[in-house]
Formats: structure tokens, C-alpha cells, sequence
């Protein structure tokens, strides 16, 4: 049972227990050494609450807004492809889910799902992340396939030039969906389903491409350095994800909460910063929101829930995830997500 599971870590060991090997260490898994998936949390580690007392914490509000729509808590579904690994009822069970907990899933350009099919299930706010492929005017169908779909933002990944080398997927030879599997939207009018590429050719241009192509707010994913993060803002996105891709992309970058705070002085509260990697607390939702984040994103605990129980795993990870915030909000002293102010966080001192 799903609600045996006491914290998202019980989550990830029944659903490793579950999963075949060879897809667990696809999920786990990261490049190189894995240096950067391990920072993430090391970095949440790092960090330590300082929480005010005596403030009448007796009603607490976990809701934040972003592009028009109302989120239940200010933690979210980052995009991850291949739910239909993880469990047979993959993606729509996800949104399913993600409905029930009143939040935002961020469906994969490599779902194992249709988008129409995934909207047509649930009540969840659905977000679509794109690769940009060389070939403008699939991207072009394809974001009108989401636009169709009811999406309600576009979710750039800007940092995927080329594909992270994994190498538990070299060891363990997974190098494509099994078959009977395929990534849905990748399908051409043709009806064949074409690989997701990387273009490394990539620019700023193509921001200003797709802001001609779609009205939908664009958001940025994959950002850590605090001059893109300007630069996107010069260019009209309208949020950032600060990401290191859960340590995906390049082994060896930094975490995401420690790029947070420059990247929140560059934008200025322009645009919502969004922030991933290594959330798996309540307190960790509450470090990135006081350092400038305005909501965040789970990538691996959502796949951890679903492997371990299907849309009710999924269910299960997001309401351990609302219970640890909203005690986290008490006993910081804050009742809405506005107390959560910077003075709340502190380096560990050594
Ligand atoms: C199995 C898996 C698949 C992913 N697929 C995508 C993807 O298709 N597009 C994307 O932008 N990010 C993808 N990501 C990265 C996530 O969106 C997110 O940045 C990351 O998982 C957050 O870190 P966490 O897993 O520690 O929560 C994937 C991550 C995982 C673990």
C-alpha cells in the first residue's frame, strides 16, 4: 500500500523494490559521477531554518498563483519522460493526481502519453516542456498540439544542447523505450514518431522565435547562471526554472538552491523563479521559496509514487510533501507563503 510510506525516502525504496533494475537506475540515475545529483540535496543539507516564534500560525495558507491559475501548494511536477516505465497508468495517472492535489504537471515532450490524451483525464493544470528541434515547424505542430490540448504554459529546456552522458543507462544498454512504448508526441502527420534531438545550434533567437510562434507564458528551464537569467528576462520569457536537469545534463554543476540567490538578485521579481533538484522536504520547500523561488518542482519523487501505487502513489508523494510544508510553515512562524522571507534561512555554520 502507497500510504504505508511515512516520507518520500520509504517512497523511493518501495518503489525501487517494484521497478526493474535497468529503469530504476534510469530514474536514479544521473551523468558522470553523479556529483551534481548528490549536491542537490547536499546543498539542502547545508542549509538551516531560522524560524520565528509567537506569530499566530493557526491558519495557514499554502496557495500561490502563477500564469492565471491558482496552485493548492507551491510545489509542482517537473517534467520527467517515460511515466509508462514507471507504472502502466503512466502519465494520465500522473495528472490525475496532480488534479487531485490542485497543482501544475509539467507533461514531458517525451511522455509515453498523448498531451490530448493526458488532458482529457484529469483536472490538472497542464504545462508542456519543450525540446526545440532543428525541425521549426514540427516544434511548431507540436506546440500547437499543446496550445489544442488546454496547456497553459510552455516550458523551455535550454539546458540540453547535447544529451548528458548517463552511465548507468550505458552500463545497463537502455538506450530506448522497450517496445510497445513510444514518446507520443513526438508523432509527425505522418504518424511515425520521431526521436527527440538536441539542437546544439540553439540561441537567444530562438526565444524570440517561439515568442512569435505561441502566446503562452514561456518558461525558461535549465537556468543557473544569473546573466541568463537577465538575458531571458531582456527576452520576454515570463519565469525561469532554475534546474541542473535532477544532475542529468553536466556532472559537476552546481546545485540549484546554492545558484538561487544570485539568480533571484538578477531577476528582480520580474518573472516567478521556479526551482528543482533535490526537493524532498518540507523544509526544503520552504528554503527555496525564502530564497527567492515562488514555487518548486519535483522530478523523481513523482515517478518514486507512481512506480510505488500509481495515480495514488503520485497522490501519496504530494500530500507527504503539503503536510511537511504546512508543518514547516508553523513552526517557521509563517501563515502564508509571503512570511517566507530570506532572514529565515542560514548557512550552516561550520
Ligand atoms: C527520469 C527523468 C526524466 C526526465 N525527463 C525530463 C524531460 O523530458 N525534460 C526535462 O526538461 N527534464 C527532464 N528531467 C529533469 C526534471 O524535469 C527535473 O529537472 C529533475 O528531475 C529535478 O530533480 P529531482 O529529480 O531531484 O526532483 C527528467 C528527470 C528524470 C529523473
Amino acid at each position: 500500500m502507497p500510504s504505508d510510506e511515512i516520507n518520500l525516502a520509504e517512497v523511493a525504496a518501495t518503489a525501487r523494490s517494484r521497478l526493474d533494475p535497468v529503469h530504476w537506475d534510469f530514474i536514479a540515475g544521473g551523468a558522470g559521477d553523479e556529483r551534481t545529483v548528490r549536491a542537490n540535496t547536499a546543498a539542502f543539507d547545508r542549509l538551516r531554518l531560522r524560524p520565528r516564534v509567537l506569530r499566530d500560525v493557526s491558519k495557514r495558507d499554502l496557495r500561490t498563483r502563477l500564469f492565471g491559475d491558482e496552485l493548492s501548494m507551491p510545489v509542482f511536477v517537473s517534467p520527467t519522460g517515460f511515466h509508462r516505465l514507471a507504472h502502466p497508468a503512466g502519465e494520465p495517472a500522473t495528472a490525475y493526481a496532480a488534479g487531485a492535489a490542485g497543482t501544475v504537471m509539467v507533461v514531458s515532450m517525451g511522455a509515453t502519453t498523448a498531451i490530448e490524451d493526458i488532458a482529457a483525464g484529469g483536472t490538472a493544470v497542464l504545462w508542456f516542456q519543450l525540446y526545440v528541434q532543428p525541425d521549426l515547424a514540427f516544434t511548431a505542430a507540436v506546440i500547437r498540439r499543446a496550445e489544442a490540448a488546454g496547456c497553459r504554459a510552455l516550458v523551455v529546456t535550454a539546458d540540453s544542447p547535447v544529451f548528458g552522458r548517463r552511465e548507468r543507462d550505458l552500463r545497463n544498454g537502455f538506450l530506448d523505450l522497450p517496445s510497445g512504448l513510444a514518446c507520443e508526441n513526438m508523432r509527425d502527420d505522418t504518424g511515425a514518431v520521431r526521436d527527440i534531438e538536441m539542437d546544439a545550434a540553439l540561441t537567444w533567437d530562438s526565444v524570440a522565435w517561439l515568442r512569435g510562434v505561441t502566446r503562452l507564458p514561456i518558461v525558461l528551464k535549465g537556468v543557473l547562471h544569473p546573466d541568463d537569467a537577465r538575458l531571458a528576462v531582456e527576452h520576454g520569457v515570463d519565469g525561469i526554472v532554475v534546474s541542473n536537469h535532477g544532475g542529468r545534463q553536466l556532472d559537476g554543476v552546481m546545485a540549484t538552491v546554492d545558484a538561487l540567490p544570485a539568480i533571484a538578485g538578477a531577476v528582480a521579481g520580474r518573472v516567478p523563479i521556479l526551482l528543482d533538484g533535490g526537493v524532498r522536504r518540507g523544509t526544503d520547500v520552504l528554503t527555496a521559496l525564502a530564497l527567492g523561488a515562488t514555487a518548486v518542482g519535483i522530478g523523481r519523487p513523482v515517478l518514486w509514487g507512481l512506480a510505488a501505487g500509481g495515480a495514488a502513489g503520485v497522490r501519496h508523494v504530494l500530500e507527504l510533501l503539503r503536510s511537511d510544508v504546512d508543518r514547516a510553515m508553523a513552526l517557521t512562524g509563517a501563515a502564508s507563503l509571503g512570511d517566507v522571507t530570506p532572514d529565515l534561512v542560514q548557512p550552516v555554520s561550520r
